[in-house]
Parts: C-alpha cells; structure tokens; sequence
C-alpha cells in the first residue's frame, strides 16, 4: 500500500503575484503606487514564510512578458527595485534568510542589474530559509537556455541532469503555487518545476494577500493529500 503523502507545511512556496495595479486603480492611486504596495507585502510574506517553516518561496516579480509593458511602467519598478532590492536583502539576511534571483539578469538594464548582483553578494549561499525572486523570468526561456547547454556540453539528458541546468539548480520543485489576482493560469512560472505541485487560486489582490490569508493558503495545502500519480 503505498501512503499518501501528507506534509503539514509546504517546503517550497510560488506565488504568483498579481493585483496590484487593480488595488491602486481601486484607491485612484497610480499603478506604481501598488506596486510598491505590493513590493512590502511580499518581503513581509517572506517573513511570515519563514517563521512558518517553510523553507524556499519563489516569488514571480518581473516575467519576460511583465518586461514588454509601457516604458514608464518599466522605468517605475526598475526606479523601485534600484531603491528596495538592497534594503530588502539586508534585511532578510539579518534574519537568517538566503536570497536568490532565478531569471535572465540581463534582459534588465545594466544599472539595475549591478544593484541586484552587488546585493546578493552579501547573501550566504544557503539558509534555513530562502527567499527566491524570480526577474526577468520566463519558464519557457529557462528551459530552452538549460535545453542549449546541454547541446553545447554535448549532453544527453534526463529529467535530474536537466533540471540542475535550469535557473532553479539546486532548489527543490515547489510544492504549493499560489496565484492572486483572480486569474486561472500559470503564466509562465515554473513550467518544468511545477509537475506536482498543488495550485491555489484567490480573487485577492497581491497588496490585500495579507499574512493570514496566507496562512489560511498554507491551511489548505495540509489538507491536502498529495498522491504523485500513485493511488
Ligand atoms: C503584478 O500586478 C505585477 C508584477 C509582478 C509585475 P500587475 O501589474 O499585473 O497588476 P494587474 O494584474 O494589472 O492588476
Ligand atoms: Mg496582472
């Protein structure tokens, strides 16, 4: 008889965090405005995930796709991670956190870049927790970069080699997506990570997704019973 396999809290968290040009439209607030909205309500949620042992979250904070929108859009969260993505770090480090970006650095500009790769110099390479931001991500671009390397290495593949040429190397698959905003999809997240993992859906807007209602997410995930294809 095989058991089902029923873990209490999720080891790896995604979410998906959409919603928050909808929340600042609501208050008549610029769409940057709920960006940075939303930009706090996830380093808190990094915090909340940590004290409830969870040990990865992998937020989505800028796809490929996020990075074909309207100039200033893109010049107003480029201004937001340039003043926040090094506050930010110190801050979890501080904690104990690790942090880690996943995605293609250099679909960003090159001042914002040197921010993010300057701060994660002051990250320890692993932790209890880590706090992943997936920028300048897109699963479909992973997957073809880690599907290149193996043909430039020469390399025939299977599903364990593979994933470590992803960007995700070394980070368990998430166990728990968690999308806000009130869409049905994954968007280009985690494709090839994502086999198994549980999907939650909420209406919420990310700056509304507040620590308990991501704890009741996490409720749900345990009461779940997770049977990997198996009986
Ligand atoms: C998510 O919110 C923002 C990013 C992670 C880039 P949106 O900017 O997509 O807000 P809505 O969905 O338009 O409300
Ligand atoms: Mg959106």
């Amino acid at each position: 008889m095989v058991e089902n396999e029923v873990l209490k809290v999720p080891r790896h968290v995604g979410i998906i965090m959409d919603g928050n040009r909808r929340w600042a439209k609501k208050r008549l607030l610029p769409g940057a405005a709920g960006h940075s909205a939303g930009m706090k309500r996830m380093i808190s949620l990094a915090e909340r995930a940590m004290q409830a042992g969870v040990r990865y979250l992998t937020v989505y904070a800028l796809s490929t796709e996020n990075l074909l929108r309207p100039q200033d859009e893109l010049d107003k969260m480029f201004a937001l991670i340039k003043k926040n993505f090094d506050p930010n770090v110190e801050k979890l480090v501080a904690r104990g956190a690790a942090v880690k970006v996943v995605g293609n650095l250099s679909l960003l500009p090159d001042d914002v870049r040197e921010v993010i790769e300057q701060s994660l110099k002051k990250s320890p390479d692993k932790a209890d927790f880590t706090f992943i931001m997936a920028l300048g991500y897109g699963a479909r671009n992973e997957i073809v970069q880690a599907a290149n390397l193996a043909v430039k290495n020469r390399q025939e593949v299977d599903e364990e080699s593979f994933s470590s040429l992803l960007y995700t190397r070394g980070i368990p698959d998430p166990d728990f997506i968690i999308r806000t905003g009130g869409e049905l999809r994954l968007s280009n997240f985690l494709l090839w990570q994502a086999a198994y993992a549980e999907l939650y859906f909420t209406d919420v807007l990310f700056p509304d997704f507040t620590n308990a209602k991501f704890d009741k997410a996490l409720a749900n995930f345990s009461a779940r019973a997770r049977r990997f294809g198996k009986v």
